[in-house]
């Protein structure tokens, strides 16, 4: 009989034995369209070791991965590199069912996964630069704290030349596919790039560190496998300079315009924005809150300079769509961000007002007061739109200029 769910080899002595996770669409208000997959990784050591689980309800098909190679019973240790539940699910209960001799997290990630879990059985505490023997292999420890919980770990292989990064470099993407080399570029590099802008951003100065830390430990990485989708084999330097610049937040010359509409006034005023920053010489990325999610706004922001917010007034406030959309975006902290708001109302007016107040919560540094339009936009409002554009993209220029 064909068996199903077989594990698949990454290298001489890892195997990748996780879940994949075909329909999921929405994750904490990410949205994931194409899907996700939780890598959980098998050692075969003398001491074969389990590198974190899956979600829950994926269990059995990580039992089933595991059983192709060895009966799960085997397994003489457990590590768990994150304690987010999509990776420790089933940790501890799989502790308990599969009995190893040793389970191991970090610091941090021991109390982490005693509350969420209530569990009191004995984790080992790790520490960077501790080191775990497998009997003929070993592992070594760099805790990636706030990469992007308190108890993140990295685990590398030396035998291997493998790096265990848990939530670092990954992407979700649901795939037969397990290596980034198998896939066109394009949707890795999208799919990766909209991961690091809805997960790690607000810890971009702390990815830095890390960048800098891993290369100082001089290790010779040359498999990255994370905890969600494709593997990194070849060519690694490549998704290293990723992060680096986006890490970075260097801004290209490129607005993003953002807005809701009622009755299309607002959305005519957002084209001629879009016009003006073109007519000025930067790019621009108009984005509807009808027509886009959040997490593609903030893929759009990772590389841009400009943040033009706009709204119409609905019972003396803004809609809620660009309260959601703002409500995120502040809590992943872009950098280095010029913009402006705008909008069109009928009696009261306070959108843009309020559409300011944000941007400035947001660090946003305003290159104009907010522009206002009485219900429909007549060719005078729609020049002081365009004119708007224009000196955000003069802004932009300036600030390329002066590199
Ligand atoms: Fe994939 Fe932070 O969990």
């Amino acid at each position: 009989m064909a068996m199903i769910n077989k594990a698949v080899k990454v290298s001489e002595h890892v195997y990748w034995v996780g879940a994949i996770d075909w329909t999921i669409r929405d994750f904490h208000g990410y949205t994931t369209k194409r899907g996700s997959s939780y890598n959980a990784y098998l050692i075969l050591a003398d001491k074969i070791t389990l590198i974190d689980t899956v979600k829950a309800p994926f269990k059995d098909e990580l039992l089933s991965r595991i059983s192709s190679l060895i009966d799960p019973q085997d397994i003489d240790y457990m590590i768990s590199n994150h304690s987010e539940m999509d990776h420790s699910g089933c940790f501890t209960e799989l502790v308990k069912e599969l009995k190893p001799e040793k389970t191991y997290a970090s610091t941090m990630g021991v109390k982490a996964l005693a509350n969420h879990f209530n569990f009191s059985d004995e984790i080992i505490a790790l520490k960077t630069s501790d080191e775990v023997s497998l009997g003929n292999m070993k592992l070594s420890f760099m805790e990636t704290r706030m990469l992007h919980w308190p108890d993140s770990m990295f685990t590398y292989l030396e035998d291997d030349n493998l790096l265990f990064s848990q939530d670092a470099f990954g992407m979700h993407l649901a795939s037969i596919e397990r290596f980034a080399d198998e896939i066109d570029n394009g949707i890795i590099d999208y799919e990766a790039a909209t991961y690091y802008a809805n997960i790690l951003l607000p810890y971009s100065p702390l990815v830095l560190n890390l960048l800098e830390q891993v290369k100082n430990a001089g290790l010779d990485i040359r498999i990255i496998a994370p905890d969600h989708g494709p593997i990194w084999r070849k060519d690694l330097g490549r998704i290293l300079e990723f992060y680096q610049q986006w890490a970075n937040q260097k801004p290209a010359n490129k607005a993003v315009v953002l807005y809701d509409t009622m009755w299309h006034s607002t959305e005519k005023m957002a084209r001629a924005i879009e016009e003006g920053l073109r007519g000025g010489g930067a790019k621009a990325k108009v984005m509807s809150m009808g027509a886009h999610h959040r997490s593609e706004v903030v893929y759009e922001l990772l590389d841009a300079g400009a943040l033009i917010a706009g709204s119409p007034t609905l019972n003396n406030n803004i809609l809620p769509s660009m309260a959601d959309v703002l409500t995120y975006l502040k809590g992943l902290k872009p950098k280095n961000l010029v913009g402006a708001a705008f909008g069109s109302y009928g009696w009261s007016g306070e959108s843009p007002a309020h559409l300011n107040d944000i941007l400035v919560e947001m660090k946003v540094e305003l290159v104009s007061d907010p522009v206002k339009v009485k219900y429909v936009p007549d060719h005078d409002s729609l020049v002081l739109c365009y004119n708007l554009g224009q000196k955000i993209a003069e802004k932009l220029k300036e600030e390329f200029e002066d590199e």
